[in-house]
């Protein structure tokens, strides 16, 4: 038995790989284009194991994947792959549209004959589940409830409208031609092997380099945050009993203003990480810059029928995950020292001047 994960080289795909793989010997077949985003350092525990075949390819490359579903016959399909980044489709949305719209529905295609050609048995166990997130659903007031599966698709950024796109395409395809898939709608992930352009992990470092936090706005935005690891249960546990065809939304009951998170991320270093000078604090360096153009104001999730449904809840509050990612950064400098390349560097300097 074999699963197939795209972007397994990512943020949340390499956690989910080596999370997988220490709970499992289920091999697992992980696609990826190694894109700026994808680092193999995060999977250089699996070097040597058999039981984790790495193919570098792009998920709109309908040879390759069609090969590979014919090579490893895979029991399920778990789409992490993706421009992830905001930030990045306002910039430049072209990259956005042809992976989480083009090669999605390149996919979709792919596992589509693959699924039709499998026995009657095969078919009725099989999954593809597509892993997307709360952005779909636009912004909320401060006084909203949060998002529930029901609430209406209202994208608001490029990154936002390529997911919503491909959560589109996924739904037609079970409705159209019954494809058992899954879809999840999770909010804002942080914890190990998060790429240093995102919130936490870049407040973290420019924190301990004696560079600006550079803070959008005032900061008083809203995310919910859930640990990563919180995270790749939540799939798990929908790919072993989901009902295909639903979604479910992921999240951590964490809903926090940007400026609390890195005001918390600076205490921490404080304690754990002291300056030189015993008089200096970290959050001495947040620095008000120009705000993300459109941008959200609130994200927050109703994970409730998840709970009721699949009986998942996350094991991490925000103290506990955060405090955990911040010692993770710093016993881990090696791994950030290999993912800030040249690549990394022309994007801060783009980005922030
Ligand atoms: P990431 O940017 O860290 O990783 C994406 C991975 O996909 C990278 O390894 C990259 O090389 C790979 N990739 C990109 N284009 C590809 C292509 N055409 N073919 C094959 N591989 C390709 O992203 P992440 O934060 O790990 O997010 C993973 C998924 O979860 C995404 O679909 C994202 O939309 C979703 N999501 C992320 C969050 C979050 O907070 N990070 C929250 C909810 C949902
Ligand atoms: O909600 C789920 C989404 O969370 C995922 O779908 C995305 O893939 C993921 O990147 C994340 O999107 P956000 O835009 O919320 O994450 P980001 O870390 O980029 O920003 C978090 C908040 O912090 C957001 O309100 C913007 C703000 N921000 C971000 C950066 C990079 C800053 O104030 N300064 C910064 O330098």
């Amino acid at each position: 038995m074999s699963i197939l994960v795209t972007g397994g080289a990512g943020f949340i795909g390499g956690n989910f790989v080596l999370d997988w793989l220490a709970q499992s010997d289920e091999t697992v077949v992980n696609l990826d284009a190694l894109s700026y985003a994808g680092n193999l350092d995060t999977l250089k525990s699996l070097e040597q194991d058999p039981r984790h075949v790495f193919v570098r390819g792009d998920i709109g490359d309908r040879v390759l994947v069609d090969a590979l579903l014919a090579e490893h016959r895979p029991r399920a399909v778990i789409n992490f792959a993706a421009e992830s980044h905001v930030d990045r489709s306002i910039h430049g949305p072209g990259d956005f549209i042809q992976t989480n719209v083009v090669g999605t529905f390149n996919l979709l295609e792919s596992v589509r004959g693959y699924w039709g050609q499998l026995t009657d048995a095969e078919r009725a166990a099989f999954r593809l589940l597509h892993v997307s997130t709360d952005e779909v659903y636009g912004s909320l007031s401060p006084d909203d409830a949060p998002f529930t599966e029901n609430h209406r698709y209202q994208p608001n950024s490029p990154y936002s409208a390529s997911k919503a796109a491909s959560d589109h395409l996924m739904r037609a395809w079970h409705h159209t031609y019954g494809l058992p898939v899954l879809t999840t709608n999770c909010s804002n992930n942080y914890g190990p092997y998060h790429f240093p352009e995102k919130l936490i992990p870049l407040v973290i470092l420019n924190a301990l380099a004696g560079k600006p936090l550079p803070i959008y706005g005032d900061g008083s935005q809203v995310r919910d945050w859930l640990y990563v690891k919180d995270h790749c249960s939540a799939i798990r546990r929908v790919l072993e009993a989901g009902t295909p065809g639903e979604t479910y939304n992921v999240g951590g009951w964490n809903e926090k203003t940007n400026l609390d998170v890195v005001k918390t991320i600076c205490a921490l270093l404080d304690e754990l990480a002291p300056q030189a000078d015993p008089t200096r604090r970290y959050a001495e360096q947040i620095a008000f810059v120009a705000d993300r153009p459109g941008h959200d104001s609130r994200y927050a999730i109703d994970a409730r029928k998840l709970e009721r449904e699949l009986g998942w809840r996350p094991q991490e509050t925000f103290d506990s995950g955060i405090r955990k990612t911040v010692a993770w950064y710093l016993q881990h400098q090696d791994w950030v020292a290999n993912v800030s390349s040249g690549a990394y560097r022309d994007w801060v300097n783009q980005h922030y001047g």
